[in-house]
């Protein structure tokens, strides 16, 4: 069987004034990933793609230089196309004309700025879209009150005969509230001729697109619409306010979905988690968790109370983090951190090891069944198997005349007393034993004892010769 080739057309050339932003509105973040990306990503997913449009027109070199940067890895083309003047959504979509002129096979349209509708459902609509045989198919939605989304307005027999938008409806056609969602797939050679057919006589003045639907009906075209089951999907982001929205669906959706796969989440109304997050069964989230980015944590952690996660973590099994901030780490199993930790920078961390109370670390490899309980700052290093780092211990990793971060190295079974300061470059070999309180800046070798300190002095009887 043939297969059914795919091209996208993601419109973009808006301005979003009411964002109130110097960002272009497709750019803004939903858990630190962009409207587009978000809208892009769940395009890519979809089977047989193998082009993508993006029409930009406001802050266009911005829209285009972000996607070309994101995307260069993929193994096919989004291709900027540029739209301006912004002569309306039908405008928007011949912009893409030139590239799409002997293509055959479907073209799927959606906006920028629409980022809940997920690969499931633009997966399901293309594929009945097939399957029926469509030439064009809008996906509507149930929406109450209807507000400013263009009118699906049917025949008598419920066949879909035209859109009229909001704008251009009478009173009876703005009760309607089976709505456009601005997305649609088209079977492109049938339908490509209406750009030339569109017009501007309308209350806004612009071409729109939602006129392909009457001049299908009129060319005998098989024109559909398919209702979407979640309307939330087709919410589009206009305003600040629609952006805490967005992240409230995106992250209920998270929640439930973490739920219905054995996570406990103690208080859903104080949790926030990405979508991109993956959490393990049996997995409790304490309230006031903050989890942004791509992480994978295991089963059986403990998450929280108080946590704020960003950039890239994976904890694995019986994991404990709590009350800490970690962002771009890797937590072996049994590990604890928290509370009150930071850990940032690519840090990782192996199994059976603690990392307590006010405690830093930066880029450094923590190895099995070692402890860093409480008041330290370690950076660029390497802590072998079963060290115990005393409190208040600090890595000097910063060389303020030269400017130069260097490494301290501590081999396995190393004891560092409380209160000692690691000059790095530095290595403590394995077994070795830092005194309480001393500034190490020599290398020490195996087994021995390092003391830099003062020599602690007695003066007998001072207190009472002083008075
Ligand atoms: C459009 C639909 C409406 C639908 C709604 C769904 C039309 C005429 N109306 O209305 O039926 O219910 O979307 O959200 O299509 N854009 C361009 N170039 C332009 C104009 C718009 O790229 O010249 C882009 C915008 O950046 C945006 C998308 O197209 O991403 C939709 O444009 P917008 O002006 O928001 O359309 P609506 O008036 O909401
Ligand atoms: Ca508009």
């Amino acid at each position: 069987m043939a297969v059914n080739k795919i091209k996208a057309v993601i419109l973009a050339a808006g301005k979003g004034t009411r964002m109130k932003s110097s960002k272009p509105k497709v750019l803004q973040d939903i858990f630190s990933k962009t409207l587009l990306e978000r809208v892009i990503d769940s395009v890519l997913k979809v089977k047989n793609i193998e082009e993508i449009f993006l029409v930009v027109g406001h802050q266009a070199d911005e829209v285009t230089n972000y996607v070309k940067d994101k995307y260069k890895d993929i193994s096919y083309p989004v291709t900027s196309v540029l739209q301006q003047p912004q002569l309306g959504t039908g405008d928007a979509v011949f912009k893409a004309y030139d590239h799409l002129k002997d293509f055959k096979g479907s073209v799927i349209v959606l906006c920028g700025d629409a980022p809940l509708l997920t690969t499931e459902t633009l997966s399901g609509f293309v594929q009945s879209h097939e399957q029926s045989k469509s030439d064009i198919s809008v996906l509507s939605a149930i929406i109450e009150p209807p507000g400013s989304y263009g009118r699906i307005i049917r025949k008598q027999s419920g066949s879909v005969n035209k859109i009229v938008e909001a704008k251009d409806a009478n009173e009876q056609e703005k009760l309607i509230n089976e709505v456009n969602t601005g997305v649609y797939c088209l079977n492109w050679q049938q339908i490509s001729p209406v750009f030339f057919d569109l017009t501007t006589d309308n209350e806004q003045g612009e071409y729109y697109l939602t006129d392909i639907i009457e001049w299908g009906v009129k060319k005998d075209l098989n024109v559909s619409a398919h209702i979407l089951e979640d309307a939330n999907e087709a919410f589009g982001i206009n305003s600040r306010a629609d952006l805490a929205k967005a992240t409230y669906i995106l992250n209920q959706r998270k929640l439930q979905q973490l739920m219905n796969d054995g996570v406990t989440i103690v208080s859903p109304e104080n949790t926030s988690i990405s979508p991109e997050t993956q959490i393990g069964m049996d997995s409790v989230v304490f309230p006031g968790c903050y989890i942004d980015g791509v992480n994978t944590i295991g089963e059986n952690c403990v998450l929280g109370p108080n946590l704020y996660i960003e950039g890239n973590v994976t904890a694995q099994d019986n994991v404990k983090l709590i009350q800490s901030k970690i962002s771009d780490a890797i937590i072996g199993k049994n590990s604890s951190v928290g509370p009150f930790a930071h850990l940032r920078g690519n840090v990782e961390v192996t199994n059976d090891v603690r990392i307590g109370n006010f405690v830093e670390v930066k880029k450094s490899l923590i190895n099995k069944n070692t402890n860093i309980a409480h008041l330290s700052y370690i950076g660029d290093s390497e802590l072998g198997k079963n060290v115990n780092i005393g409190a208040g211990t600090i890595t000097a990793n910063y060389n303020p005349l030269t400017k130069q971060k260097s490494k301290t190295i501590l081999e396995d079974d190393v004891k560092i007393g409380s209160n000692s300061v690691l000059v790095a470059p530095v290595t403590v070999s394995s077994k070795a034993n830092v005194a309480a309180g001393s500034v190490i800046t020599k290398d020490v070798p195996e087994n021995a004892l390092a003391i830099a300190r003062g020599k602690q002095t007695i003066l007998e009887d001072w207190v009472t010769k002083k008075t």
